[in-house]
């Protein structure tokens, strides 16, 4: 599962802001804490997205390189990106929160985590500007992100995550983080002709706790 602006999602009410010690509590489901709306890692800030992101999302948004594996529109248009804004300012942000990832002052991307089957299960998705790839700002987000959920919703059991088999960044960032694959599937995706092989990855709360009993990989 990819996280791009174009992805229309179906959203409720958004959520307070509030610090990343800050674990809001839901009031539809009022045992289950959100997870932080601004989030740090030593080079990057996980926060919303804001209508004033849009000339950044556009720098990346246009390039081929970043959206070949995604169900974004083509040719992607400011409007597309406005329109991506606008359901991100209404989203559900404790089922399925989602971060803008700035880097030295822009947004080069966004990160997200779906929440399934009563917080049991969590499927990630991610995307960063062409322009800063293969620097391991996607894997120190997603590794943000995956502690995080594991340490701040004691119900959830696995985080998965979902690419084209020939989508070997992605692939490689699922591995970074410790996820085995779980499976392989044939779906239709938009903007492929026919099926396409789909990798899951998964990594369950056991497999996340060994990995940081162990030392630090990659
Ligand atoms: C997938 C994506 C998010 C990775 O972002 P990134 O910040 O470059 O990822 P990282 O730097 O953390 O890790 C990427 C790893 O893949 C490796 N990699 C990249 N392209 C590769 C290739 N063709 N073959 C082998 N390894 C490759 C990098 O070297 C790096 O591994 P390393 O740290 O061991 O060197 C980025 O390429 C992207 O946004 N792509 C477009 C959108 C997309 O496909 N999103 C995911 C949909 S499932």
């Amino acid at each position: 599962m990819s996280f791009s602006p174009g992805l229309p999602k179906k959203d409720s009410e958004p959520q307070p802001s509030g610090g990343e010690r800050k674990l809001a509590t839901n009031t539809m489901q009022n045992t289950t804490p959100s997870l932080p709306d601004r989030v740090h890692t030593a080079r990057l800030t996980l926060r919303p997205f804001a209508l004033g992101d849009i000339d950044d999302i556009m720098l990346y948004a246009t390039d081929e390189r970043w959206s070949r594996f995604l169900p974004v529109p083509q040719p992607y248009t400011r409007a597309d990106g406005i329109t991506f804004l606008e359901l991100q300012a209404k989203a559900d942000t404790i089922t399925a929160p989602r971060w803008a990832i700035e880097y030295e002052g822009k947004v080069v991307g966004g990160i997200n985590i779906r929440f399934e089957s009563g917080f049991a299960r969590g499927v990630m998705g991610y995307s960063i500007a062409p322009a800063v790839w293969g620097k391991g700002l996607t894997t120190e987000a997603a590794r943000r992100i995956v502690d995080l959920s594991f340490e701040s919703l004691s119900q959830l059991e696995e985080v998965a995550a979902d690419a084209n088999s020939l989508n070997t960044a992605s692939l490689k960032v699922m591995e970074k983080l410790g996820m085995r694959r779980v499976g392989v599937s044939q779906q239709q995706r938009p903007k492929h002709e026919g099926l396409v092989d789909i990798v899951t990855c998964s990594l369950s709360r056991e497999e996340w706790l060994a990995s940081r009993a162990a030392p630090a990989a990659g």
